[in-house]
């Protein structure tokens, strides 16, 4: 579940860049993980670690000789401690360090005792960045497993601009993020498609059947299905909400659409979930022109015509991918539920009761029943959108054989 009770050390060392560790750090203070910060002497010339333990509640290691009496080896404590390393920002000095293995300070030492994944977020000069020594030394760190974040270009500290600038804090956090999921996460190495928002039928060029969907819930099982490593491609109706930069995502507009897209990454995947609210029917035909009023139609009929089912269009060519679907209902929740796992051959059907203001359709929060084949319902607690999106994941990454 994302870096949640992660234990993150982080490396600070000097550069112009230090004062935007301290926004790194609280941002994975934000994800849940517990964080401690070793600074290198330069670092504490920019930004002191009193920043950095008033931000962590924890002290900060600055010295490889300054031990209290419970840890006589402080360094080897916080490299054994972490969960994963990130050096951030990292000069060029640190980079050279850790690549020859020099151990002559306390971060370069704690780093070369630390066996866990290590992530390094270079800021410097562009003209460091592009020396010929600073490329061996960032090809053998990638060489030794260390995942190494791209610079960013832009205005330098030197007034110019250039490749070399620290990326933003958070782009940093959800890079850190993405790396530890696709080397733990349940999910990795495995592709899940899932649908978002509800689908537009177009009656002319500029209105449209579709219904009160927000996506909400598609958005927060895809950042979910991330969040666990898995390589996430999100079919949305909706243009107006944001998924982690890893989700693959393509925007569609009606059934029809959303069928054809999701039929060509079909094959390749290991699990689809339809969140999205999917119009049954959609105009018969299409007015090229905007619809006028005019002085005899005071009636209009709008002619519908069904759309094709997606879940089971799906199933048809289905291999081995588990089958996930929603079941929106406002009456007779489990009985329908129920008809529709059958008749849609699913392997999971979540039952959401949209009646209700507070959860479902357009609602932060959600509650559901999770119905499958042959085994009792487990109806949910009412929770965000977000946790049961993280329960649902995990529920669904059960289901998955083993590879
Ligand atoms: O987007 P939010 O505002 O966060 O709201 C979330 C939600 C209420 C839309 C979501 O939780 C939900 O219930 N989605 C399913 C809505 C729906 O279309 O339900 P249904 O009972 O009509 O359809 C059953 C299943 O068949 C659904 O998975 C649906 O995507 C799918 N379907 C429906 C029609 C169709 N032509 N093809 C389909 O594949």
């Amino acid at each position: 579940m994302g870096l949640e009770n992660k234990h993150i050390a982080v490396y600070v060392t000097g550069g112009i860049a230090v004062y935007k560790a301290a926004e790194v750090v609280r941002g994975f203070i934000r994800q849940g993980a517990v964080v401690r910060v070793a600074m290198t002497q330069d670092a504490t010339k920019f930004v002191t670690p009193l920043t950095f333990g008033a931000l962590t509640k924890q002290p900060v290691l600055t010295d490889l000789f300054a031990g209290d009496n419970d840890q006589f080896v402080p360094h080897i404590a916080l490299a054994d401690w972490s969960d994963l390393a990130v050096i951030v920002p990292a000069t060029a000095n640190v980079i050279a360090k850790m690549a020859t293995g020099l151990a002559d300070d306390a971060v370069s030492t704690t780093l070369l005792a630390t066996t866990g994944l290590k992530v390094v977020v270079p800021a410097m000069n562009e003209h460091m960045w592009d020396a010929p020594a600073t490329t061996r030394n960032i090809a053998t760190l990638t060489a030794d497993g260390v995942v190494v974040m791209q610079p960013d270009t832009g205005l330098l500290a030197e007034g110019y601009s250039g490749r070399g600038r620290l990326p933003e804090p958070s782009a940093i956090v959800d890079f850190v993020q993405h790396v530890w999921a696709k080397q733990t996460g349940r999910l990795r190495g495995r592709n899940v498609m899932v649908t978002a928002g509800g689908t537009r039928e177009r009656i002319d060029p500029v209105r449209y059947i579709s219904n009160d969907s927000s996506g909400k819930m598609g958005y927060a099982l895809a950042r979910a299905a991330a969040n666990e490593g898995a390589n996430v491609t999100l079919i949305s109706s909706i243009i107006s909400l944001s998924a982690p930069d890893s989700v693959h995502v393509i925007t569609v507009s009606g059934a029809q659409e959303m069928l054809d897209t999701m039929k060509t990454y079909f094959a390749q995947q290991d699990a689809v979930i339809m969140a999205a609210a999917v119009a049954d029917f959609k105009p018969v035909s299409v007015a090229e022109q905007k619809i006028k009023k005019t002085a005899d139609n005071d009636l209009m009929t709008l002619q519908l015509t069904k759309n094709p089912d997606i879940l089971k269009t799906l199933s048809v060519d289905k291999t081995d991918q588990i089958m996930v679907g929603f079941a929106a209902e406002t009456e007779h929740l489990l009985t329908n539920a129920q008809h529709k796992l059958i008749d849609k051959k699913l392997d999971m059907l979540i039952a959401n009761d949209v009646s209700r203001k507070d959860i479902g359709f357009n609602a932060d929060q959600n509650q559901v029943t999770v119905i499958r084949p042959n085994v009792e319902p487990v109806q949910l607690p009412q929770m965000t959108k977000t946790k049961l999106s993280e329960q649902l994941i995990e529920m669904i990454a059960d289901l998955l054989p083993g590879k």
